[in-house]
């Protein structure tokens, strides 16, 4: 076993993990962080995608102890004070998902694109997703998802400070839906992969169940 100390959306852990566990293994299995969901175990899908020190990776292909002294975002760190990032609310104002399993890896991707082109073309951005896949959507609705958040943030970020209202208006934000929040989908029997089959860690799982985190707020 080997020790990391790594910090997931803001909170800072320290785990003993076995040299083979991989980073996807170690957020959903050990910090109870389902809303990272595996969909291939092979880097084909991306819907496992996180972001490891601002830049997207797919985590079923990076090693727990290679996050070792790194940060990793998910997901789940995403909002902020129960507001949903634009990504998040763009996703559900264009209806840019079904069954939202692709959702955690595709919004991730896309906000790490975001900050490499905030302005991208719809031939960029379906450049940008293509190693997120989608089997429900056809990808139409999340390609002006990716526009309209990217369309957002630019008016955010030209906002005088401290008078930027948060995409998709200054109201409380509706519910989130499966898949656009922390939480992640309901995943139907037979929905593909090794989701749910308790290999991974199912998504209705209980989350404390198995956890060594030491973590504490940083
Ligand atoms: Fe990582 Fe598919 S689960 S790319
Ligand atoms: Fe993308 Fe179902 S919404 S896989």
């Amino acid at each position: 076993m080997t020790r990391i100390n790594v910090t997931v959306d803001g909170v800072s852990y320290s785990d003993e993990v076995e040299p083979r566990t991989l980073l996807v293994q170690y957020l959903r299995e050990t910090l109870g962080k389902t809303g990272t969901v595996i969909g291939c175990d092979t880097s084909n899908c991306g819907a496992c995608t996180v972001h490891l020190d601002g830049t997207s990776v797919k985590s079923c292909n990076v090693l727990a102890v290679q996050a070792d002294g790194h940060d990793v975002s998910t997901i789940e760190g995403l909002a902020t004070e129960g507001q949903l990032h634009p990504m998040q609310q763009a996703f559900h104002e264009c209806h840019a998902l079904q069954c939202g399993y692709c959702t955690p890896g595709m919004i991730m991707q896309a906000c790490d694109l975001l900050k490499e082109n905030p302005d991208p073309s719809e031939q960029e951005i379906r450049e940008g997703l293509e190693g997120n896949l989608c089997r429900c959507t056809g990808y139409h609705n999340i390609v002006k998802a990716v526009q309209q958040a990217a369309s957002a943030m630019r008016e955010d970020a030209q906002a005088p400070a401290g008078s930027a209202v948060p995409a998709g208006g200054p109201e409380a934000p509706e519910p989130v839906p499966a898949g656009v929040g922390a939480a992640g989908p309901d995943i139907p029997p037979g929905a593909g992969g090794r989701v749910g089959d308790g290999s991974s860690g199912g998504p209705s799982g209980d989350l404390s169940s198995g956890s060594s985190s030491e973590g504490a707020r940083a």
